[in-house]
């Protein structure tokens, strides 16, 4: 059996999390262009403004949250039903990164990401379904990284965290097939944006954030569970994952800066 994809964004409703800035943004846009209807959410209410800005009237909604609030997640979620009488897809974009090692190991950063990597996808999962299985109908699509594909360093908290979303992710599916309900694994590799802007080291095979919006939409739209690119890069990381680990972290030794 295999999932159902999307044949037109237009009259979609779609929740974009994380829609102020990135990969996020470009989806915001590309799907406003494409005629969905969507619900920005993020903390930077000024930018998803500007956002909301280039859509027509009523065909966007400005719903601030942080997702580590559970409480806005959940007002946010509940200010959509309102609008809208329901969403066809939840677009998890949002994310944060620290680079986080052993020598300098830091708690408080390993919690905030696992709540704002992995236990706020959960939960907007959590806010999302009961509709959805009740229509037997919807599409839920969250953003990992192919960080999450096996240990790198530097990613102490972000690395667990995103491996969470693949695991999380591969779990739903075995239970929404049935239900008609897709789920779409996103596994970015190095995208142009705020967040990488910061990185100090050439990035291999990056890519912009519009192109990222192409894979990802594309690949909800033709109902693909498992997203991944760009493939020159994503492929060589699911092929260093299945090597004995000696020979893994010998590759990962040569080429990374530890
Ligand atoms: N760029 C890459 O190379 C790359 C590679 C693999 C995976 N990813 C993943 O792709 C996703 C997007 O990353 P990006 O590169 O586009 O980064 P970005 O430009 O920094 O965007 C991050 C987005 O997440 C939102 N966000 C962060 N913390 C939030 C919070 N607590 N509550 C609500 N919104 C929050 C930000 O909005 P506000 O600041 O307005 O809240 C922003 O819209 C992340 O999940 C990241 O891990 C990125």
């Amino acid at each position: 059996m295999k999932q159902k994809g999307i044949d037109s964004f237009v009259g979609k409703r779609v929740w974009v999390i994380g829609a102020s800035s990135g990969i996020g943004e470009a989806c915001a846009k590309s799907l406003i262009h494409q005629g969905a209807k969507v619900a920005l959410s993020s903390r930077r209410v000024e930018r998803l403004n500007t956002i909301a800005a280039q859509a027509e009237e009523n065909q966007s909604l400005v719903i601030p949250v942080d997702v580590t609030n559970h409480d806005q997640l959940c007002q946010g979620y509940h200010s959509i039903i309102h609008a809208w009488g329901g969403i066809d897809l939840l677009l998890f974009v949002s994310g944060m990164y620290t680079p986080l090692r052993a020598d300098d190991f830091e708690f408080q950063v390993a919690e905030q990401t696992i709540e704002a990597n992995l236990l706020a996808p959960m939960k907007a999962v959590s806010l999302v379904l009961p509709e959805m299985l009740k229509s037997h109908a919807g599409h839920i699509a969250i953003v990992g990284s192919v960080a999450g594909y096996s240990g790198l360093p530097k990613a102490l908290a972000y690395g667990p965290s995103k491996a969470g979303i693949i695991n999380f992710c591969e779990i739903l599916h075995y239970d929404l097939l049935p239900q008609g309900i897709s789920v779409h694994m996103i596994s970015p590799g190095f995208v142009a944006t705020e967040a990488t802007a910061q990185n100090d080291f050439e990035m291999p095979a990056l890519i912009s954030a519009d192109e990222a919006a192409v894979e990802i939409l594309g690949g909800i739209q033709r109902g693909e569970f498992d997203i991944h690119f760009p493939k020159r890069f994503s492929r060589f990381l699911k092929f260093l994952r299945i090597l004995p680990y000696p020979l893994y972290f010998w590759i990962v030794r040569r080429f990374v800066k530890i």
